[in-house]
């Protein structure tokens, strides 16, 4: 029975050798996926962005820009240079770290996501040595659940330094490095560094998803607490005090993002503001007071657009809460139409 010659069979053979071309085709077109992902962390798409990947990314960037804030701050000079006045007549200076902190941000940014659009307080083309982003330990602080959204909806705030006048007079406890992220000109990720904490902290609000362990909201049933700028004050102390009659408590202090941090915390129960401030200034800010459920808007209570296109200052004044947002804005415009 099994002493027949085997008899080639000519379709036979083409099947075996058609079935093992495309068996190696595909193991080798596998192996080449395998290797290209290893190369670096798969980016899904440029045009298809994971707000969770951005979320860590930018956590690491404005804390490696709080480094660059921190090591200079040691330096005996640390290039203070003047940018001339505000208009409230305010030193408006700038130094060696607003610019180390914006190139590790900026550039860091834009070389992960060289299709977005990035814009900074500070342009200083002369950077080396971008850090390239391991986020793997922050990946597990944030959020599991991901939302993706096309790059071209996306605008991204930086302020390297805010608090600047604050950092050369070393009230250091002002100054924070921010990111954020708007989504179609709605601010939808915050992230907010202090980095002369005891420990450096990262505070950080996804709307919609929640904030950062570090923010536990009180809320003060008194209303009468409120936060406004040390430095850019303008007439905004005199409008606040008639507003809120002399029972108010009004403290000034720096950094729109510490201000910010201090509503959230319910440390305060607004941030007032009646002069023209940068979106750089706010963005983190409003995304951090926004994902506790409060608001920043306008003291016309205007959201405020931070599409890349729109211009960088908000001149319509400024007000955030976590709770009541209503009865201050109600009490603010009674003043202002006096
Ligand atoms: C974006 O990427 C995610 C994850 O790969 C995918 O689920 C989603 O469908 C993509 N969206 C678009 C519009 O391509
Ligand atoms: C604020 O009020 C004080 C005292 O009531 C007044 O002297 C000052 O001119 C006011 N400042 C502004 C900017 O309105
Ligand atoms: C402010 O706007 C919100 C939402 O747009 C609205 O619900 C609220 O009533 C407004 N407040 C005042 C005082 O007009």
């Amino acid at each position: 029975m099994f002493g027949g010659t085997v008899r080639l069979n000519p379709l036979g053979v083409f099947i075996i050798v058609a079935l093992s071309i495309l068996f190696f085709v595909s193991l080798n077109t596998n192996l080449l996926r395998s290797y290209d992902s290893s190369k670096k962390e798969p980016t899904v798409s440029q045009n298809n962005i994971s707000l969770r990947k951005l979320l860590s990314d930018c956590i690491l960037l404005a804390e490696g820009g709080g480094r660059k804030v921190a090591e200079i701050r040691k330096d005996t000079d640390i290039g203070e240079t003047s940018k001339g006045k505000t208009k409230e007549g305010a030193k408006n200076v700038v130094t060696k770290a607003d610019y180390n902190s914006h190139c590790v941000m900026y550039y860091g940014l834009k070389e992960e996501y060289p299709t977005i659009k990035v814009i900074s307080e500070e342009k200083n083309k002369d950077c080396t040595g971008i850090p390239s982003l391991d986020n793997s330990k922050i990946l597990e602080t944030v959020p599991s659940s991901d939302e993706y959204v096309p790059a071209t909806d996306i605008s991204v705030w930086i302020d390297p330094l805010d608090a600047t006048l604050e950092y050369t007079e070393n009230l250091l406890q002002y100054v924070t490095t921010m990111i954020c992220v708007a989504v179609k000109g709605k601010p939808i990720l915050g992230i907010i560094h202090k980095p002369f904490e005891q420990e450096p902290n990262t505070y950080w609000g996804w709307v919609g998803k929640g904030t950062s362990s570090n923010i536990k909201y009180v809320p003060d049933n008194n209303l009468n607490k409120i936060i406004i700028s040390r430095s850019h004050t303008g007439n905004t102390k005199n409008i606040t005090r008639l507003a809120f009659g002399n029972d108010a408590e009004i403290v000034e202090a720096g950094g729109a993002g510490y201000k910010s941090l201090q509503v959230a915390t319910g440390n305060f129960d607004a941030y007032v503001h009646t002069t023209a401030i940068n979106k750089w200034d706010i963005c983190a800010g409003n995304a951090v007071i926004k994902a506790l459920g409060g608001q920043m808007t306008t003291l016309s209570n205007e959201s405020i657009d931070y599409s890349w296109a729109t211009q960088a200052e908000n001149t319509a004044g400024l007000l955030a809460t976590v709770k009541n947002h209503n009865i201050f804005l109600e009490k603010l415009s009674h003043v202002k139409k006096q």
